[in-house]
C-alpha cells in the first residue's frame, strides 16, 4: 500500500505517553496534521504539554479522547486520516483474548476510515528477545528482525513474565493479517529498544520504565535490571523518528518488522555512574546497586552476564529503509537527566561539595 502523503493527516494513539508525545512533535515539525488520541483530553496533567505545542494553537494538532477498550472509540477520529501510529499500551498484556479484542477495535476503525493507507504498530524488542529460557539467547544471540522468542517453550506463560512479549506478537500478527485481508492498508511493525531521553511532561517521569529508573538513580536508588540484562537502548526522539519514517517509506511492505535501537548496550550500574561522568556539576551521589533477585539467580550472575555480553544487536534493516542514524546513549542519558530536573523538578541526592 501507499506511504502517507507529505503534510497528510496522522492519528497517534498513546499521544500523551513518552514515545507518543515525541511522535506528535516530530510529525508537526515535518508539516503533518496530527490527531492526538489520549484517554482523557481534559486531564491537563497529561495533555497540557500537547496543548502547549504551537500546532495546537493553529488547529493543526487536535486532541481526542478515546479508550482502546471501547469498540468504535476511534471510528470518527480515523476518518480522513492517511496514517495511524498505534503506540498506546493496552490495559492488560497478560490476557490474550483481551489483547486480540482491542487490536480488533483499532482495525475496525481503520477499515471503516476509508482513508488510512498505513498503520505503524508499536511492538517491542521483547517480541524479539524475551526468552523464558535464557539459554535460548546463548543459542541464538543475533538480535535481528527475523528472530522470534522460542514460542514453543512450555515456560512461555504470562505467569512467568512473558505476557508482554506474547501480547506484542499477537498484535503484530493480528494487524498484519487484517491489513492483508483488507487490501486497502498495510501494517508495519516497529520494535523499539529501551527508550531513554528527555520527557516532555512531568507525568512521564513515572512511566517508561527506563526514564523512571533514571529518576530513581537521581534520588539515590539503583535497582539491578531483570536477569542482569544490559539496557539495549534507543533515544526516544530517534524512536519517534523511526515511526514517522516507517509511515513515509516507499520501501516497506505489509507484515514487516523493524527494530529501532542504536545497538548500544550498557549495564544499569554503568548508566548510573554515567550521570556523574556526563554532568559532574550535579555532584550526583552515585548509589550502590540493589540486587532484588532470589539467591538462585544471584548465584548465576556471572553466567547471565556472559550470555548477555554475547548478544549481537543489529539495526541494519531500519537504517537501510529509513536512512536514519541513531544518537549515542551518552546524549540520551544527559538529556533524560536534564529533562527530569527541568520538566519534572526531580530532586537530586548530591554528595558533599
Ligand atoms: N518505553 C520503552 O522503553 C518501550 C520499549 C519498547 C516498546 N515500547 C512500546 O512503546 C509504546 C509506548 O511506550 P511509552 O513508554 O511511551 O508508554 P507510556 O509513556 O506509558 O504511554 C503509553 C500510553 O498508552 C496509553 N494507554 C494505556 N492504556 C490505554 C487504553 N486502554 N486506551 C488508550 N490508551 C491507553 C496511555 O494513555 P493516556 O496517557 O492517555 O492515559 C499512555 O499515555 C508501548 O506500546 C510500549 O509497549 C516502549
Amino acid at each position: 500500500m501507499a506511504p502517507i502523503p507529505k503534510r497528510g493527516t496522522v492519528a497517534v494513539t498513546g499521544a500523551a505517553g513518552f514515545l507518543g508525545g515525541w511522535v506528535v512533535r516530530g510529525l508537526l515539525d515535518k508539516g503533518y496534521r496530527v490527531r492526538a488520541c489520549v484517554r482523557n483530553a481534559e486531564d491537563l496533567t497529561r495533555t497540557g504539554f500537547l496543548q502547549a505545542m504551537p500546532g495546537f494553537a493553529s488547529g493543526r494538532l487536535t486532541l481526542h479522547s478515546a479508550d482502546l477498550d471501547q469498540g468504535g472509540a476511534f471510528d470518527e477520529i480515523f476518518k480522513g486520516c492517511h496514517g495511524v501510529t498505534h503506540i498506546s499500551h493496552v490495559t492488560n498484556y497478560d490476557d490474550a483474548a483481551y489483547v486480540s479484542r482491542v487490536c480488533d477495535h483499532i482495525i475496525a476503525s481503520v477499515n471503516g476510515s476509508g482513508s488510512v493507507s498505513r498503520v505503524v504498530v508499536t511492538s517491542s524488542i521483547a517480541a524479539i528477545i524475551s526468552e523464558a529460557d535464557i539459554q535460548e539467547v546463548a543459542r541464538r544471540p543475533v538480535f535481528y528482525e527475523d528472530r522470534y522468542p522460542d514460542e514453543m517453550s512450555p515456560k512461555r506463560t504470562p505467569e512467568r513474565g512473558q505476557g508482554y512479549s506474547i501480547g506484542k506478537l499477537i498484535a503484530e500478527r493480528t494487524f498484519a493479517e487484517a491489513a492483508q485481508l483488507s487490501g486497502a492498508w498495510d501494517a508495519i511493525t516497529c520494535c523499539p529498544g529501551d527508550n531513554v531521553g528527555p520527557i516532555q511532561s512531568a507525568h512521564q517521569k513515572d512511566m517508561g520504565p527506563w526514564q523512571h529508573l533514571i529518576e530513581l538513580m537521581l534520588k539515590g536508588e539503583l535497582v539491578q535490571t531483570g536477569a542482569y540484562r544490559p539496557w539495549m537502548t534507543v533515544d526516544v526522539r530517534d524512536d519517534a523518528e523511526a515511526h514517522i519514517r516507517l509511515l513515509e517509506s516507499a520501501s516497506v511492505a505489509n507484515g514487516q518488522r523493524y527494530i529501532a535501537w542504536s545497538t548500544d548496550a550498557r549495564n544499569v550500574e554503568d548508566i548510573c555512574a554515567d550521570i556523574d561522568r556526563l554532568l559532574p556539576e550535579l555532584r550526583h551521589d552515585t548509589p550502590a546497586v540493589t540486587d532484588p533477585f532470589p539467591d538462585r539467580i544471584k548465584a548465576r550472575e556471572a553466567e547471565l552476564r556472559a550470555i548477555w555480553a554475547g548478544a549481537d544487536l543489529r539495526n541494519d534493516r531500519i537504517r537501510a529503509v529509513t536512512g536514519m542514524s541513531f544518537r549515542p546513549l551518552d546524549q540520551s542519558i544527559r538529556d533524560c537527566v536534564e529533562a527530569l530536573l527541568s520538566v519534572a523538578k526531580v530532586e537530586v541526592k548530591r554528595r558533599a561539595p
